[in-house]
């Protein structure tokens, strides 16, 4: 009887090599950067040394793997183009480190990935961003000598790629930033800068679709995930944000005329001591542009301060004057449900709509947010808001 099973198996086997693309089932062929002259001394610059590995890869015809084994490896900015011949992964066991003096970068990339198809990059290790030196220079508001800083890690123009298993720490700008990408996979991975280091987003996206974004932890300086203008197909889950700034959409309204952001769904996140938790924001003033069709499901609230905002008055430098100009954002078809926890403001939720285009088919259930604060209980303020509500409403009094 073995005999035969094993028989049945080995046609199957045949069947399937025959009937299938041989290479995707070869093990993928390896490009091991330290062949390539890498030193994980720390100190050598590995930037050469992990481009030629690159450029090998990509032109190898089957499945082929940059490999940086254990080790620390300092790396200045450095860009892996493709299109390549087949499917690349690229494979961080080791600690990828930023030089440190934010001087010694021209481009606004630390490490970046364009053109590419069917990319992975993955490993377990880390990139230590080496942000401290950084940071003061970051902050345009505060800092008038403020330097273009580098974004961890850069996808342009990349699609059918998954992002997993990776730490970044001490981003000197962003960790992850997402520009023109389609059907991206995000999960597994952890990013961390401290509470007070400014723009430090965890994940930014922007002109891209389909991305999925679950299973990840995220704390740092401003926002766990923010999408901006051309975002669309973003489906969010299983996300622990905190510190940050929670997970925004927007600002929306600088750029061009007729942006959009549309079909964004966060399930199953929480939020602890961030400064939101969902907030979409816009310009004041801006220009006409459309956030909809945006779902916030299954959220938990640890001491947010503003745990529920929509702010269509968006503009941190303008003198805080009585506000004639107005967003010509329009928000439309936004569901938050099921959100609960506690809020560190008295004000636990908060939409301010524009007067120009009101805030349309706004959906708030099951919404139970409790302030223990002086002069509680919490309270809702909404103003601009066309909507309904049922279910459980803490504070009440919005819709
Ligand atoms: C990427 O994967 C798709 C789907 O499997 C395949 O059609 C395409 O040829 C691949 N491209 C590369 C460069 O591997
Ligand atoms: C991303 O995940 C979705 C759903 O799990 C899946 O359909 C899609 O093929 C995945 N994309 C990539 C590039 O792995
Ligand atoms: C709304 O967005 C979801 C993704 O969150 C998408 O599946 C759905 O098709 C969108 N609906 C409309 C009417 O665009
Ligand atoms: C979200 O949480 C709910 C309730 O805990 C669970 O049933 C559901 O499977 C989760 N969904 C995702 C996408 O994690």
């Amino acid at each position: 009887m073995a005999s035969r099973s094993a028989f049945g198996i080995l046609i199957v086997f045949i069947f399937l090599w025959t009937a299938a693309d041989a290479s995707a089932f070869l093990p993928p062929k390896i490009f091991n950067v330290l062949n390539y002259g890498a030193r994980a001394d720390g100190n050598t610059d590995n930037s050469q040394a992990f481009l030629r590995a690159w450029i090998d890869a990509c032109r190898w015809k089957g499945r082929s793997r940059v490999l940086i084994p254990g080790g620390i490896y300092l790396l200045h900015s450095v860009t892996f183009l493709g299109p390549c011949l087949g499917e690349m992964t690229f494979m961080i066991r080791g600690t990828l480190r930023a030089p440190n003096n934010p001087a010694l970068f021209f481009t606004d990339t630390w490490i970046g990935f364009r053109y590419v198809d069917n990319l992975s990059v993955k490993g377990g290790g880390y990139l230590d961003g080496q942000g401290a030196s950084a940071w003061p220079y970051n902050d345009c508001f505060k800092n008038s000598q403020c330097l273009s800083l580098p974004i961890s890690l850069r996808f342009d123009f990349i699609r059918n790629s998954k992002i997993q298993y990776i730490r970044s720490i001490n981003s000197k700008k962003a960790h992850i930033n997402l520009f023109a990408c389609d059907n991206i996979n995000i999960s597994y991975v952890r990013l961390t800068a401290p509470e007070n280091a400014p723009n430090t987003d965890g994940i930014h996206i922007g002109a891209s679709t389909n991305i999925k974004i679950s299973r990840v932890n995220i704390g740092t300086g401003d926002d766990c995930i923010s999408m901006v203008s051309g975002s669309q197909n973003i489906d969010i889950s299983e996300v622990n944000c905190g510190p940050g700034h929670g997970i925004s959409i927007g600002s929306l309204g600088r750029g061009f005329e007729n942006e959009y952001v549309m079909g964004i769904s966060v399930r199953n996140a929480t939020f602890s001591n961030t400064q939101n938790g969902v907030r979409i924001k816009t310009w004041s003033p801006s220009l006409s542009s459309l956030a909809a069709n945006i779902s916030f499901h299954n959220i938990i609230m640890q001491n947010v301060n503003n745990p529920v905002i929509i702010d269509q008055k968006y503009c941190p430098s303008c003198p805080p004057s009585g506000d004639e100009s107005v967003s010509k954002v329009q928000i439309r078809d936004v569901k938050f449900s099921n959100i609960w926890g506690t809020s560190s403001s008295q004000v636990a939720l908060s939409l301010q709509c524009s007067k120009l285009v009101p805030c349309q088919d706004v959906k708030l259930v099951d919404i139970d947010l409790a302030y223990r604060g002086q002069g509680g209980p919490a309270i809702a303020s909404c103003s601009n808001v066309i909507g309904t509500s049922y279910g459980r409403q803490v504070p009440r009094g919005c819709l």
